[in-house]
Parts: C-alpha cells; structure tokens; sequence
C-alpha cells in the first residue's frame, strides 16, 4: 500500500472499496468521478481482503494513512461489529458499508437505503409520501432500505420474502419506527401480498437466477415503478416480467449504487456531488461492455 506523491504536493486522502470479490466494482470509478467534479484532492482504491482477515486489512490500510472505506459483499455484517461507533441507519440497518477513519476511531455508516430512496424520489421522480410500497426480500439490503423508506411516509410498507418468518422479523424490528411516521407496515409470504401498490421493490438475490417473486394478479397499481435492486447492461427479469404484469415504468439499481456512493462521499468529505453525469457514463460504461 504505497502512496506516491510528486514533491511539493500534498498527499492525496486514501479510500478504497474494501470486498471479496472486489475487481468487478465500480466505485472507484464513481468516486474519482465525484473527486474530479467537487475538486478534492483524494485517491480511491479496490482492496480485495481475504475472506478470514477483513478486519486486518482494514487496520493495515487505516496504518497507511486511510480516512475512509467502503465495504461490500461479504463483509458488510463484520463491517458492522469492527467499528467502535455506529450512525443510527447503520444501527438500524445491522450492516455497514461505510467507515469512517479518524482521531475518534471507526465509525460505521450505512448509505444503502438512503442512495434508494434518493434514487427514487430524485431521478426517477415518484414522492413516497402516502405511497402504497411492496418491498420484496427480508435480507441485509431490505433491512437497509427499511428506515430511510419508513422515514419517507409512505401510507403502507409490506414486506414479503420467501422465508416468510424472516419478514416477520423485519416487521418487528421496525413496527415502533412506522408507528411514529405513521406508515402502516405488513409482511409476510408470497402468498399473503395484497394488491395494489405504486412502487414495488425488488431486493432479492432471485435475478441472479432469474427467479421473479410470485406475486398477485393486480399487485402493480396503474402508474405504478417496479425497482429492482439488482443491474446490467439489460433489464432485469424482474424488470421485464413487471412490466409485463402491469407496471407503467420499471427502473434498475444503477442509480441506488450511484446514490449510496454520493451520500458516502457527502459524510467524508462534507460537499455533495452531483450524480447525473456520474448516472450517465456509467450507464455507458456497462452497455459499452455488454
Ligand atoms: N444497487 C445497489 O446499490 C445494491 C445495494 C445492495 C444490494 N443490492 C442487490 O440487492 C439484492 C439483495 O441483496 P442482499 O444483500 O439483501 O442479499 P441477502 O442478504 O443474501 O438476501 C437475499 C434475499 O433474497 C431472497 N432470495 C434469494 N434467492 C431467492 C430466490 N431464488 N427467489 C426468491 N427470493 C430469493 C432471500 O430470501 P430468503 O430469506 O428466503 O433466503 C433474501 O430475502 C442483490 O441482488 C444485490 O445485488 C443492490
């Protein structure tokens, strides 16, 4: 882990994404892209940890002078236990994919549910308040989303997964959360959802297999956003099969990561960049590949 600085120059601040596999990310690229846009002076790395010495790395790169990481699969809940404080959203997330080094030790942040509901309510233009949500899936990406998505008032958050007890779970933990924003939050199996919903989230592992929740005749409202987590070049099962059981639009997680990566950099370096252009040449960037 050498810096090299010409002389004269002051370092640059070190980040890095910090994962196992770690090659295919793109958050060095959105970073630099931030860096070069807002005029700060930092480099931003991939550090690919091992899998059974993930806190190690991090204190070897916090010993070279880091001032912050993010963190991705599968190092999220460690992440979450290494750091000495954590945000409330990193609390009520359980997971962590953002650190923050400095004089007071490691704080642990969690940028992922906010970066979708910016995503959400920004680019992809559709207020939560008062919105009818299904939110699909109950692992850590859903236990993100919960309270940036509770804090946005929707009228009705109900959470399915295909471990039915697992949304019950989620329910739970934050039934005290929608009480006090006055969301009325449901979940359980595939076979409870109700019809009816504006916006409808998919944050299962399943479009990696190309499995699509079973969900009810009726369950896209008219007008309704299908918003899957998951990317690429091309639109997702998930997308494809949404739009084709009566979503008006569906949008992919290109914009979540965007979003999650421009809040990060907002808590490092105190100034927010702006995310279209960075939305844009990435959405190249794949298509270019694909
Ligand atoms: N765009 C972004 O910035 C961003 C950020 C974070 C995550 N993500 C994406 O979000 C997705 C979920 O990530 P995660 O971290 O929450 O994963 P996770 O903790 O492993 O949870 C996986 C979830 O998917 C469900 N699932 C897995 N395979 C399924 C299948 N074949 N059919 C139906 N449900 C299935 C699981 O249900 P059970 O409980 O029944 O096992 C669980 O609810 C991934 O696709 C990930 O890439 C995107």
């Amino acid at each position: 882990m050498t810096n090299q600085t010409p002389a004269g120059e002051l370092p640059a601040d070190r980040y890095a994404v910090i994962g196992h596999p770690v090659e295919h990310s793109q958050s060095p690229f959105i970073h630099a892209e931030f860096a070069r846009e807002t005029g700060q002076h930092l480099v931003y790395e991939r550090l690919l940890a091992p899998l059974d010495a993930f806190a190690a790395t991090v204190r070897t790169f916090i010993e070279h002078g880091a001032r912050g990481a993010n963190v991705t699969v599968p190092f999220k809940l460690e992440a979450h236990a290494l750091a000495d404080r954590l945000t409330a959203r990193a609390q009520a997330a359980g997971a962590v994919n953002t650190l923050v080094f400095d004089a007071q030790g490691i704080t642990g942040d969690n940028t992922d549910g906010v970066g979708l509901v910016r995503d959400i309510e920004g680019p992809l233009g559709v207020s939560l308040a008062g919105r009818r949500v299904l939110l699909l899936g109950a692992g850590g990406a859903s236990r993100g989303a919960m309270l940036p998505l509770i804090e946005a008032k929707p009228a009705v958050l109900f959470v399915a997964n295909r471990t039915a007890a697992r949304a019950d779970e989620l329910v739970a933990r934050f039934a005290d959360a929608a009480g006090r924003h006055e969301v009325r939050l449901a979940g359980g199996g595939w076979e409870r959802v109700p019809a009816g919903f504006d916006l409808v989230i998919n944050a299962t592992a399943g479009s990696l297999q190309g499995d699509v929740p079973p969900l009810p005749e009726g369950a896209f409202a008219e007008g309704s956003l299908a918003y899957d987590m998951m990317y690429g070049a091309r639109p997702t099962v998930f997308m494809t099969h949404a739009l084709s059981a009566g979503a008006a639009r569906a949008a992919d997680g290109l914009g979540m990561l965007v979003e999650q990566a421009a809040e990060a950099f907002a808590v490092w370096r105190g100034v927010r960049p702006s995310t279209d252009a960075v939305r844009a040449a990435l959405r190249a960037r794949l298509n270019a590949k694909a």
